[in-house]
């Protein structure tokens, strides 16, 4: 298939490239390259052996993206472009909103006039909001915490609605967990801007002598240790459960939400010290108070995914850790 990729050049959107290349699709990136860079698409074809399309577009350009459908057929989209910062979309709400999803209206008017009728779209367990228990199972209630996480819900609201209105388009919602990790190659990672508000990207810049201690946001949760516990995934992972989503759409209509995890839920301790010792490494730190708008445990039931999009997480936690470090140790400054 000829798969659209909005933020294709981004953390999650340039490993699926890669998983799709490798699965025999064509892959074609949009990206206004504001949270990614151009040097990323030489690393897809160092891995791949292929060059993926590109057009600098925002996709919030609704005459841009049109003479980019009219120029390809495109079989599939997948929707990966947005604002993801959840402290940022508190200070910016307005713009969070706009872009977020002035981009999912504009693709499915495009998508509309050029016959193209499948859908996957990046969403995020943050749909979840404080949840009443775990593990999480798709048909458990849904509530936002910020604007950043509003903007998923919103937007599966509108591509629920939009393929209640019409036959053809088919939807896949992925509510991804934690995702983490980087391709094995260590070409390819995640290089946040700025100092890291996620935990492993943080922990990476300890390691390497960028940062020089880690923070963890406490230790009087609930849990096992006291810290808080996700869903971490390894990014090739869910690289790959897109490639089963863009089959599972082209063969249906109407719409499937899925959870992205691995099932299992890993302490903010337990992520230290397996990257400590995966990598042989030390990692100060130091406890904090609690992070505002953070829940004590976060992780899924990814049965459905296993069962209905055939697709389970393979990797394990050492593979994130090992792998995550391999990406920013021979990276340091990201693509930079
Ligand atoms: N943490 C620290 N120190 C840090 C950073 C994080 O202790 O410097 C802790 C957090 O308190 C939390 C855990 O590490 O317990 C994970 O935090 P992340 O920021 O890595 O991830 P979150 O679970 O907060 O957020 C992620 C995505 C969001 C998404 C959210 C809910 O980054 O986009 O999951 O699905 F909204």
């Amino acid at each position: 298939m000829k798969v659209l990729l909005t933020g294709g050049a981004g953390f999650i959107g340039s490993h699926t490239c890669v998983e799709l290349i490798n699965a025999g699709h064509t892959p074609v990136i949009a990206d206004n390259f504001d949270n990614s860079c151009p040097e990323v698409i030489n690393r897809i074809e160092e891995i791949t052996g292929v060059r993926p399309k590109l057009y600098e577009i925002d996709v919030c350009d609704g005459e841009k993206v049109r003479e980019m459908f009219k120029a390809e057929s495109f079989d599939a989209v997948i929707h990966f472009a947005g604002l993801k910062a959840v402290g940022e979309s508190c200070a910016l709400p307005l713009r969070y909103y706009r872009n977020n999803i002035d981009s999912t209206l504009t693709l499915l008017e495009v998508m509309a006039e050029f016959g193209v009728a499948n859908f996957v779209f990046s969403s995020s367990a943050t749909v979840y909001g404080v949840p009443k228990e775990v593990p999480l199972v798709e048909g458990m209630p849904t509530g936002c915490t910020n604007p950043y996480g509003w903007t998923k819900l919103m937007n599966e609201q509108i591509l629920t609605d939009a393929s209640s209105a019409d036959d053809n388009l088919s939807v896949v919602l992925l509510r991804y967990f934690n995702p983490i990790g980087a391709h094995e190659s260590g070409r390819i990672g995640e290089d946040p801007n700025g100092i890291p508000n996620n935990l492993m990207p943080y922990i990476t810049q300890v390691a390497a002598g960028k940062l020089e201690q880690l923070g963890v946001f406490g230790d009087d949760y609930p849990t096992r240790d006291g810290t808080g516990v996700r869903d971490y995934i390894h990014v090739v992972d869910l690289a790959k459960a897109h490639v089963k989503a863009i089959d599972y759409a082209a063969e249906r209509k109407g719409v499937e939400i899925f959870n992205i995890g691995t099932g299992t839920g890993y302490s903010v301790l337990d992520i230290v010290n397996t990257f400590m010792r995966v990598n042989n490494l030390t990692i100060p730190y130091a406890i904090k108070p609690r992070r505002a708008g953070d829940v004590a445990e976060c992780y899924a039931d990814a049965t459905k995914a296993r069962e209905i999009l055939g697709w389970q997480a393979e990797k394990t936690l050492d593979d994130m850790c090992r792998d995550s470090w391999n990406w920013q140790s021979n990276n340091k400054n990201g693509y930079k």
